[in-house]
C-alpha cells in the first residue's frame, strides 16, 4: 500500500503528485509544459526532474502518467497530441530507462475517469462520461470498471467531434473541433479577442491586465466573473452552453448515467455547469421521454487526472511485481 507517483501532463501545465492507495495526495508539485516547438525530450526532462524532486521525500515505487494525447492500445506510445510535440512517441520505454521504476502511460481524461470513479463524483457509477476542460477537450467511457478504449487505443477523443462546419482552425489540424468552443483555450481566445479590440464589454478585464491582452488567462476570466464582470461571466456561459451541447449529444451515441466534468476550466462551478446543465436539458433527444444523465463536478478537480495516474500505476505494478 506504498504510495506512487501520479503525473498530469496537459497542454498549459505539468502537475506531479505523490498519491497514497486512498486517493489522497501526500505531496504535489507543479511546472508549465515545455514550449510545443521543444523536443519531446524536453517533456521527458520535465517529467524526471518532477519525480526525482519527490523521490527525495518519498519512497517512489511507480509512476504513472496521463498524457494529453492519443495512446496506442498497449499503453505505450503517444502516437499523436494536438497540444505537445509528441509524435508517434514511446514515451513509457523513454520512461522506464530513465526512471528504473514501473511506468504506466494513458491518456490524461481516461486516468482522469478512473480517478474520479475510484475516489470522487463518479463512485458507485458503471456507466461513466468524463469530460476534462483544460487546453483542450479530453474525454473518456468507464463502463462497469474499466475505461474503454476502443480498438487502437484512442476512443473518447470527443474534443476533436466536429461541432461547426468551417468553424475555427484546431491544432489537431481540422476545422470547427468541439473544443475550440468549449475549452481553457476557447476561453482564454474570445476574452483576448475582445480585449484586443477594446470593446467597451472588455473595459473591466483590460483594465485588471494593465492593457497587457497576453497576460488574460483562463483563471483570471474565471476569477473576474466571480467578481461580477458581466462579459467574463458571459464567456463562461457560452462555453457552458457548448458544453451541454456536446454532452447531449454524446448521451444520444453512449447513454450513460453519468456525466463528470474536471479540468482546470471546472474550477468555474456553477457558472460552467448551470449553462451546461440548462443546455443539455434543452438538446437532449427525447427529453421528457427519457432518463437524464447526472452532471457532476469532478470533485478531484484539476487533480483528478494525476490522482488516477497514480492508482493505475499501483495496479501496473502489483501485476510487475507478481510477474517477476
Ligand atoms: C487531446 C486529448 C486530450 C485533451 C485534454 C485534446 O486536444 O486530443 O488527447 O485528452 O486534449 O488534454
Ligand atoms: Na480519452
Ligand atoms: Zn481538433
Amino acid at each position: 500500500r506504498v504510495p506512487t507517483v501520479g503525473i498530469d501532463i496537459g497542454g498549459t501545465k505539468v502537475m506531479a503528485g505523490v498519491v497514497d492507495a486512498d486517493g489522497n495526495i501526500l505531496e504535489q508539485v507543479r511546472t508549465e509544459t515545455p514550449e510545443k516547438s521543444k523536443s519531446p525530450k524536453v517533456v521527458e526532462d520535465t517529467i524526471a526532474e518532477l519525480v526525482l524532486d519527490l523521490s527525495d521525500r518519498h519512497d517512489v515505487h511507480a509512476v504513472g502518467i496521463g498524457a494529453a494525447g492519443w495512446v496506442d492500445a498497449d499503453r505505450s506510445r503517444v502516437l499523436f497530441a494536438p497540444h505537445l510535440a509528441w509524435r508517434d512517441e514511446p514515451l513509457k520505454d523513454a520512461l522506464t530507462a530513465r526512471l528504473a521504476v514501473p511506468v504506466m502511460v494513458d491518456n490524461d481524461a481516461n486516468t482522469a475517469a478512473w480517478g474520479e470513479w475510484r475516489f470522487g463524483a463518479g463512485r458507485g457509477e458503471d456507466h461513466l462520461v468524463m469530460i476534462t476542460l483544460g487546453t483542450g477537450i479530453g474525454g473518456a467511457i468507464l463502463e462497469e470498471g474499466r475505461v474503454k478504449r476502443g480498438k487502437y487505443g484512442v476512443a473518447g477523443e470527443f474534443g476533436h467531434m466536429q461541432v461547426v462546419p468551417a468553424g475555427h482552425r484546431c491544432p489537431c489540424g481540422n476545422r470547427g473541433c468541439w473544443e475550440q468552443y468549449s475549452s481553457g483555450n476557447a476561453l482564454v481566445r474570445e476574452a483576448r479577442e475582445l480585449a484586443a479590440a477594446e470593446s467597451p464589454v472588455a473595459y473591466g478585464i483590460i483594465d485588471r491586465v494593465g492593457g497587457r491582452v497576453d497576460d488574460i488567462t483562463g483563471p483570471l476570466i474565471t476569477e473576474l466573473a466571480r467578481e461580477g464582470d458581466a462579459m467574463c461571466v458571459e464567456l463562461l456561459q457560452e462555453i457552458g452552453t457548448w458544453l451541454g451541447t456536446g454532452i447531449a449529444n454524446l448521451a444520444a451515441a453512449l447513454d450513460p448515467s453519468c456525466f463528470v466534468i474536471g479540468g482546470g476550466v471546472s474550477a468555474a462551478d456553477e457558472l460552467l455547469i448551470d449553462p451546461a446543465r440548462a443546455a443539455f436539458r434543452r438538446q437532449l433527444t427525447g427529453r421528457g421521454y427519457r432518463p437524464e444523465a447526472r452532471i457532476a463536478k469532478a470533485q478531484l478537480g484539476p487533480e483528478a487526472g494525476m490522482v488516477g495516474a497514480a492508482d493505475l500505476a499501483r495496479l501496473v505494478a502489483r501485476r510487475f511485481r507478481r510477474a517477476n
